[in-house]
């Protein structure tokens, strides 16, 4: 396995520049490098390289990464396979894999053979006088010949031991044990697939490992469609139909769409959508979430419009709910009654799943909309109930911030829905945190606090110009008092800036009737910080945009840090996955500081923002993400 530590010596020793000056055409640029950038079609270079940093970004197409990366993107190479080229050019030795696991993946290949020499032979059936019944049917999905030999279409002839005796280089323990034959006490092994049109399960690497055979036509007692069983080569919840084909579509289209069947990822195929995954007859696992999450931030899940297909949708927003992490979702389309993908393709063409796919409920919406039309709502009995399913639901996520988050909003949607607006009082100062007494009136230690946290003291600027927003607008700390509180849970200075300001919520007024200004003058909140939202003039409105955004990135802040340290720790394990995780968040954190560059800096404001230099964490973020 490779070690972070290892990881981290091979990027020191090569120049990110000079591998990729090697395949694209690079300018100096002060301290790092443009050009026009080889991800997408442009004319001015929006494509920069810092050798000191170590990355590639796009300020075009958002392409982003380290050499590895470069490697396995630009080039198509596989990670390993990219770390071996990038190490041979450094001189250095890939460390040894250790030898349990050396055997089992020989075993592993062993099995390969079989599975992949079964697949040449289905084909070949199909193709033959035998596969004639099948080719017929295969006719009537009306998938072009291109796809039919892309995904591997084969035919297993009715007999029980057929392929037995075509593959019979291969010793029957191991038709058995890659799943190819069904043994059973007392009788010879028989083949597993019988007179079904068969499509192979290929791995991340595209060889084939698993079968799924469909019947040709309706028969009552038996299954539509059979797989292949778990074996060494196949882990159903491990796998995902069509990743290897889907990943680099994805990559370029920033999308992934699972869909519920394989004749549905062909049939996108088949219309030109090559960014189709399917699990194998079971619900999206926690496995297949993460191997998603890999790809894309936000996988888009189709689901039947129909009972069944909603119930499906609400297993995976479950399941999902206790994984969520930073900038990661899931978006969800429920498909017309009665028409899967395949179905909607052949009747309303292209364009309509197109539509359906861009118009995807985000994880939040689903959750709401399920629980909220799961019942009626007459009674307070009711109303209690529709709110106790929604924070059963918050209390299953992990992550404290999107936890925060989520129960703030589902909690706002439900009173909006169970008590209608116009039954609502408006927001007034005292509306807060009943039950809680009242500080003084005039606590002069609490104001000093408050008034110092809003001058920075110690605290970074995010803080500082956040407490601030608050005492310019007094209003809107009701409305982000969770979020808050969490926050200051989670870190001490914030707690010592915030906690404060929730204590003091219910007496602060604007301006003039604040009582810091009664007690110490009329109070201006400082503008050293340069965030839009505290100069005079700006537009109220936007000014309480800006300020909730804030609030964000101030929660997201130790998020997105935690997140990083637990991809770090995971290298170990999953060198694979945790650089891709880590390949990821360290974009986030890049887009983090440009987002709190551009709110903060009056320089940005002012001036367009240069091509060819990578947005400046200093202008704000100093110390604000490590
Ligand atoms: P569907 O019944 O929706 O099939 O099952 P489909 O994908 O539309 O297939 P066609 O169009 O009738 O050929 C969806 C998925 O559920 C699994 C398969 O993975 C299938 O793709 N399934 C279904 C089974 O594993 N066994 C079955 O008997 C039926
Ligand atoms: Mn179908």
């Amino acid at each position: 396995m490779l070690s972070p530590q290892w990881l981290d010596e091979l990027r020191a020793r090569v120049t990110l520049s000079s591998v990729i000056q090697r395949t694209t055409k690079l300018q100096k640029a002060g301290r790092e490098w443009k050009a026009c950038c080889p991800f997408h079609n442009e004319k001015s270079p929006s494509f920069t390289v810092s050798d000191e940093k170590g990355f590639y970004h796009c300020f075009g197409c958002g392409a982003h990464g380290d050499v590895i990366r470069w490697m396995t993107d630009q080039r198509g190479l596989q990670f390993m396979d990219a770390v071996k080229e990038l190490a041979a050019q450094a001189g250095m030795e890939v460390p040894a894999p250790d030898p349990q696991a050396a055997k089992r993946a020989e075993k592993r290949a062993e099995l390969v053979d079989v599975t992949e020499a079964a697949q040449q032979w289905f084909v070949d059936v199909l193709h033959s006088d035998d596969g004639t019944k099948a080719q017929r049917y295969l006719a009537t999905r009306g998938f072009s010949d291109k796809v039919i030999r892309e995904f591997g279409f084969g035919y297993a002839p009715d007999s029980k031991q057929a392929l037995a005796n075509a593959l019979s280089r291969f010793e029957t323990p191991m038709l058995v044990e890659s799943g190819m034959q069904i043994s059973v006490e007392d009788k010879a092994p028989y083949d597993r697939f019988r007179d079904r049109l068969m499509l192979p399960i290929q791995d991340q690497r595209g060889r084939v490992i698993a079968f799924g055979g469909r019947i040709l036509d309706k028969r009552d007692g038996v299954a539509k469609y059979l797989n292949s069983p778990d074996t060494p080569l196949f882990d159903k919840g491990r796998t995902l139909y069509n990743l290897h084909r889907a990943s680099p579509a994805s990559r370029q289209s920033g999308r992934i769409v699972v869909v519920e069947g394989y004749m549905d990822v062909i049939a996108l195929a088949n219309a030109g959508i090559a960014d189709a995954v399917a699990p194998l007859g079971t619900a999206l696992t926690e496995q297949q979430i993460e191997m998603l999450w890999r790809i894309v931030e936000r996988p888009v899940l189709c689901f039947d419009g129909d009972a069944a297909g909603q119930r499906a949708a609400m297993r995976a927003v479950s399941r999902a709910l206790p994984l969520l992490r930073p900038a990661h979702s899931l978006a969800i389309v429920r498909m017309p009654p009665g028409l899967d993908p395949d179905d909607l393709l052949q009747q309303k063409g292209r364009g309509a799943l197109d539509q359906l796919l861009d118009s995807a409920d985000s994880l939040l919406d689903t959750l709401w909309q399920y629980e909220r039309d799961a019942q009626p709502l007459n009674s307070p009995e009711d109303k209690a109930g529709l709110k106790a399913r929604l924070l059963a639901h918050v209390d299953t996520i992990a992550d404290q911030d999107i936890k925060a988050l989520y129960k703030r909003e589902l909690l706002e949607r439900f009173s909006a829905f169970a008590f209608p607006p116009r039954e609502r009082k408006p927001w007034q100062p005292g509306g807060f945190k009943q039950g809680k007494p009242a500080p003084r009136r005039s606590d002069p230690a609490e104001i000093r606090r408050l008034r110092a946290s809003a001058e920075g003291g110690s605290l970074d600027r995010l803080t500082a110009a956040v407490v601030s927003g608050f005492l310019k607008f007094p209003d809107q700390i009701d409305r982000h008092a969770d979020v808050l509180a969490e926050a200051a849970e989670r870190d001490p200075k914030v707690a010592n800036a915030v906690n404060p300001l929730l204590d003091m919520a219910e007496m602060l007024e604007d301006g003039e009737n604040s009582p810091i200004s009664d007690d110490i003058g009329h109070f201006v909140p400082p503008d050293k910080s340069h965030f839009a939202f505290l100069r005079e003039g700006i537009d109220p409105q936007d000014a309480r945009k800006d300020l909730a955004e804030a609030v964000s990135l101030l929660v997201e802040r130790p998020a997105l840090k935690a997140a990083l340290a637990a991809a770090t720790a995971r290298f170990e394990t999953d060198p694979e996955g945790a650089f891709a995780e880590q390949q990821r968040l360290l974009k986030r954190k890049l887009e983090f500081d440009a987002r709190l560059g551009q709110m903060a800096s009056i320089r940005a404001a002012e001036t367009q923002p240069e091509l060819g230099t990578t947005p400046e964490p200093e202008t704000a973020g100093e110390q604000e993400t490590d």
